[in-house]
């Protein structure tokens, strides 16, 4: 199968563009297309063999849910038996926005997707693109991450394409993601609002709304199945193993000096995934190749931005290990933290 990539740069103007992507989503076909956190694959939500085509490409374990992608507060209703006050405070403060809220499904919503579960996760994109394509499929759009299973999400279209190449028709290409991690998954049916991913709408942004917000204990380290079935897979992992230097972020760059040193000396090809701080500093030490500047110490957005496809990059050099830079899980800082913590498989070197 050939994969076309189109650019849509305004949504009106390409119409014809967006309508035909839509038909071919209807239709039973699979697009990938950008939202502002990474690029989904999407497929028609109400047909359970267009999902399973999305299982396919990906390589995806079957018990891994999809989520649902609507385009405004009515389509929600079309999945979700039930809207609580608490799911509806959230999506009057978030949505459109980058938020997946775990609800009661409706009957309608395939087995398929749902993986047996009671529930579904609904996400309103702010991507005028996606939201674009989902009106113009007139269904809610199922898509998880248009990565094969257990890489790194896509923020790019020549991302998917390196991935999804061959498997499927079309890709909209709407440019590189603005958040760069995957939304923010808050399970909406209990008594109390409970993180199951962390993403761009922080813990401090739902306490503010809603009072109060719980963290998944899978989240916190705790040896407890995730109540997020995908959060439980091996993830992000970059071919080289990935080790985090924690702490004191002062105390980076001597840390890494004394780690990339005693690596070189047992001969390790080392390459560095860290903040403008610590990369400048190792210059003289990593070859610029093996070094990935992810932005400024505390310029959150833009190392969640970068994050993904730095260390994809990691995977074209001839590096055999990686350290990387952690830092605080306050604000979106928890959410880089947890993919960093997965790609690293929970490897970390307090400093
Ligand atoms: O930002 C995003 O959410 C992206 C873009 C494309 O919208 N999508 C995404 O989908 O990250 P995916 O499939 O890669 O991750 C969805 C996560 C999985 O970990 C899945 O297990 C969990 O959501 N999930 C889906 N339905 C669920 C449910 N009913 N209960 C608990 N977790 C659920
Ligand atoms: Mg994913």
């Amino acid at each position: 199968m050939e994969t076309e990539i189109v650019r849509i740069t305004d949504v009106k103007a390409q119409a014809g563009d967006i309508a035909r992507a839509g038909k071919l989503l209807r239709g039973g076909g699979l697009v990938a297309f950008p939202t502002e956190t990474v690029y989904g694959l999407g497929a028609n939500g109400f047909d359970a063999a267009a999902c399973a085509r999305i299982y396919a490409a990906k390589g995806r374990p079957s018990d891994n849910p999809l989520i649902l992608h609507v385009c405004d507060r009515a389509m929600v209703d079309e999945v979700a038996a039930e809207v609580t006050p608490m799911a509806e405070r959230l999506l009057a403060a978030f949505c459109p926005g980058p938020l997946t809220l775990i609800m009661r499904r409706r009957e309608v919503v395939p087995d398929r997707i749902t993986g047996g579960l009671a529930t579904v996760g609904v996400r309103m994109p702010e991507s005028v693109v996606a939201r674009a394509l989902i009106r113009a499929a007139g269904v809610p759009v199922a898509a998880p991450s248009a990565n094969v299973s257990g890489r790194p999400s896509p923020t790019t279209a020549a991302s998917v394409y390196r991935d999804m190449q061959g498997r499927i028709p079309l890709i909209l290409d709407g440019g590189p993601c603005r958040f760069g991690v995957e939304s923010t998954i808050v399970d909406c049916t209990g008594p109390v609002a409970v993180i199951l991913r962390p993403g761009a709408i922080t813990r401090e942004m739902l306490t503010e709304v809603l009072g109060g917000v719980k963290l998944d204990p899978a989240l916190v380290g705790a040896k407890v199945v995730p109540r997020a079935p995908g959060m439980k897979y091996k993830h992000y992992a970059p071919n080289a193993p990935l080790t985090l230097l924690e702490g004191d972020p002062t105390k980076m760059v001597p840390a890494f000096r004394r780690q990339v040193r005693q690596l070189q000396a047992a001969g390790h090809r080392v390459g560095v995934l860290a903040s403008h701080e610590v990369v400048m500093a190792l210059q003289d030490l990593v070859p610029s190749p093996l070094l990935a500047d992810y932005g400024a110490q505390g310029d959150l957005l833009t190392i969640a931005s970068r994050l993904y496809e730095q260390l994809i990059a990691f995977n074209d050099t001839d590096a055999d290990v990686l350290l990387g830079e952690g830092m605080a899980d306050t604000g979106l800082g928890l959410a880089i933290m947890n993919r960093l913590h997965k790609a690293s498989g929970f490897h970390s070197l307090q400093i």
